[in-house]
């Protein structure tokens, strides 16, 4: 096959653009009352500007909309801001990736200046310019933190403090509204009370989805991102019924955007059933490949010998001591000094959801632990996983 039939050969995708995880669909289906609480909470930064600072926390477990509904938020906000002359920026950031209260600031004030300079300023500077530059561009801001348990487990939760009372600190207009976003709520406990109080006032939550949801979810997506009858309904249907225990649209969207693959593979114009069964047997929901390449050398090494343990003893529990063994013949063969921080990055693997730690003893969520343990020696060996980031 020359190098033209193999970039332009037929796929069973219109734009496989459409699944990937940053897009938001233009509808999304059974969040709609998501929405509206939100919109709900947010519209008196566009009625009345100044007057208060708005607040909100979402909470659900995994592919149930969230971030997907926040951007939305953003995006319906943003629209409106500018039909009626507001001057409003929406700003979304992953916690995640933020290392302490002022990369927190420098990542705001970058979004919203992206000349600002980038070292130098203390962190009372920057929490200053962020409320010069909202008062002298008269600006309203929404900043989403998503993944706000990442801040609390990495004690920055003053950053969060900070943000919500810049007003009462500079004595102005309320110009900063905050959307937290996490999986349930006990993140919240790390903040003071006051602040508690606030954010538990103002809670949207996203339950698990249900196998028809999913369906009319899937659906959607499929018609944006495949072309017209590669995908039937049987196919649909059996996505929607693999990814309903977890009640997880990006599992499913996962499922079907795998399938489509091997359906280009077999060089097929229509996903058959069979190719869902092998995407199945590839991916599971509790692998989360952004949570993974979230994480250091040693905390992969390590999640390493939870897997390599798991798969050789059929216990549901293993001792640390037992874990070490693994991990220091896993450093051997990575050829790197075992770390002196084990016990910090075992619990930092524990407040991920990556694994569970009980009475001293540590155990693997649902998730094969063959399937972890491929995952993970694919990402230390190559650095990158197969599935589009
Ligand atoms: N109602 C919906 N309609 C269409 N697509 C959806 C819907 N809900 C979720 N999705 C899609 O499913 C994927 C997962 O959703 P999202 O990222 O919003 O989940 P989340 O609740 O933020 O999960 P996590 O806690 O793991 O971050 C995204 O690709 C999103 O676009
Ligand atoms: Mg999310």
């Amino acid at each position: 096959m020359g190098l033209r039939e193999i970039i332009f050969r037929p796929s069973v995708f219109k734009d496989e653009s459409k699944l990937d995880i940053h897009y938001v669909p233009p509808r999304l289906p059974h969040r709609e009352e998501q929405l509206k609480q939100l919109l709900a909470l947010f519209s008196s930064v566009l009625i009345n500007p100044g007057s208060k600072a708005c607040r909100a926390v979402l909470l659900g477990s995994t592919g149930t909309g969230k971030t997907a509904v926040a951007l939305k938020l953003g995006e319906v906000m943003a629209e409106e801001a500018r039909r009626i002359k507001v001057n409003l920026r929406y700003v979304y950031l992953n916690t995640r990736v933020l290392k302490d209260g002022r990369e927190v600031l420098n990542s705001v004030l970058t979004a919203l200046i992206p000349s600002f300079p980038r070292r130098g300023l203390s962190y009372v500077d920057m929490l200053k310019a962020l409320w010069h530059c909202l008062e002298q561009g008269d600006l309203q801001l929404i900043l989403t933190l998503d993944e706000a348990h990442y801040l609390m487990a990495r004690q920055v939760k003053d950053v969060v403090y900070d943000l919500s009372r810049i007003h009462e600190q500079f004595r102005g207009a309320k110009r900063l509204h905050l959307i937290l976003i996490s999986r349930d709520e006990s993140f919240l406990e790390s903040l003071d009370k006051a602040s508690q109080s606030t954010f538990k006032a103002s809670i949207v939550r996203f339950n698990k989805y249900g196998m028809e949801e999913l369906y009319d979810i899937v659906s959607e997506r499929v018609e944006e991102a495949f072309q017209p009858n590669a995908v039937s309904r049987e196919v649909i249907r059996m996505i929607a019924d693999l990814a309903s225990p977890w009640g997880d649209a990006r599992y499913a969207l996962e499922l079907a955007w795998r399938a489509g693959k091997y359906a280009d593979v077999e060089g097929l114009d229509q996903v058959l059933l069979e190719h869902v069964r092998k995407a199945k047997a590839e991916i599971h929901p509790e692998i989360r490949r952004e949570e993974l390449y979230a994480l250091s050398l040693h905390q992969r090494l390590l999640l390493l010998a939870v897997a390599r343990y798991f798969k050789r003893v059929e216990q549901a529990y293993a001792s640390f001591e037992a874990l070490m063994k693994d991990y220091r013949l896993i450093c051997e063969e990575y050829e790197v000094k075992p770390s002196d921080e084990v016990v910090e990055d075992l619990y930092a693997l524990h407040s991920q959801g990556l694994i569970v730690i009980k009475e001293g003893q540590v155990g693997l969520l649902d998730a094969p632990a063959s399937m972890l343990e491929q995952a993970l020696v694919e990402l230390l060996n190559t650095g990158r996983l197969r599935w589009p980031a």
